[in-house]
């Protein structure tokens, strides 16, 4: 496989990652990307026919599991573990002014974006505690810091997500386990398209005009600093939140 800049081939050769969400968008990225380093990568997906065509293109492992399902993310991680590096990906998007959602869409942005992140540090981290080594990157999004007009519970979500990072950067930095947080801004994929198909195309000028680039950044963009953050070069870096984002959270 060819070098790939900023994550030299065989960095991470003999390590395991999940990376969940990992079957479209970003996280297809983020895998191909850890793939090319040399780790085996299990791709945690609803999607099961998108993983499996990933995981057989890679050499890796699909994984149809819904990661709201506590019981399936323990049972996968017993499956396919021990991982040296976990990696929250997945996440659902909805745009609407916060007073025309519901509380069964709120539980549902709740369930996806934050407390699946418990539910896949809960069953790694001992592992990884074990092993005395570990990288957890979660993507979160520059909404998590600087909220979101018409995603107020999503930002609410991955607000969350950079606490609950920074904490587990807390209780494990002594351990050999970092714990970061990517936060992407808009980011050309499927859930950056429906988001716009719901919001229309002034949405999509409203996005970009935020960056500072001007411009929507590429899933490839963000697998970049996924890879580094993932890497053991990295091993000094915790609790940070690094915005993937055009500018868009300069000085957040
Ligand atoms: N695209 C953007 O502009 C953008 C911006 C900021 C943050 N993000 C975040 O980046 C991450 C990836 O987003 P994307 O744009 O690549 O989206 P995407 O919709 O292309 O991919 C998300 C993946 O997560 C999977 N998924 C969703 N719910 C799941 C569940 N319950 N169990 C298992 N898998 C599930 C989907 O099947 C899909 O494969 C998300 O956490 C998202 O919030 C995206």
């Amino acid at each position: 496989m060819a070098a790939v800049a900023g994550s030299p081939t065989g960095e991470l050769q003999g390590r395991r990652a999940l990376v969940t969400g990992g079957a479209s968008g970003i996280g297809a990225a983020i895998v191909r990307r850890l793939a090319a380093g040399g780790a085996v990568v299990a791709i945690a997906d609803l999607q099961a026919e998108a993983a499996r065509a990933l995981a057989q293109e890679v050499g890796g492992i699909a994984v149809t599991l819904d990661v709201t399902d506590f019981d399936a993310v323990a049972a996968a991680v017993t499956d396919h573990g021990p991982f040296h590096i976990l990696v929250n990906n997945a996440g659902i998007d909805q745009h609407a002014f916060f007073t025309r959602t519901t509380p069964v869409e709120w539980r549902r942005l709740l369930a996806v974006n934050l407390e699946a992140v418990f539910n896949t540090t809960h069953a790694v981290l001992p592992g990884m505690q074990a092993a005395g080594y570990g990288r957890i990157v979660n993507v979160a999004s520059e909404a998590g810091r600087l909220g979101s007009r018409g995603g107020a519970v999503y930002a609410a979500a991955k607000g969350g997500v950079i606490a609950f990072t920074r904490s587990i950067a807390r209780e494990n930095g002594a351990k050999g386990i970092t714990a970061n947080v990517v936060a992407p801004g808009p980011i050309d994929t499927p859930l950056l398209r429906q988001a716009v198909a719901q919001g229309g195309e002034k949405l999509l000028a409203a996005m970009t005009g935020a960056t500072l680039a001007g411009r929507l950044g590429t899933p490839e963009e963000v697998a970049a600093a996924v890879a580094f953050l993932a890497s053991e070069s990295a091993g000094f870096i915790t609790g940070e939140a690094l915005g993937v984002s055009g500018g868009m959270g300069a000085g957040a």
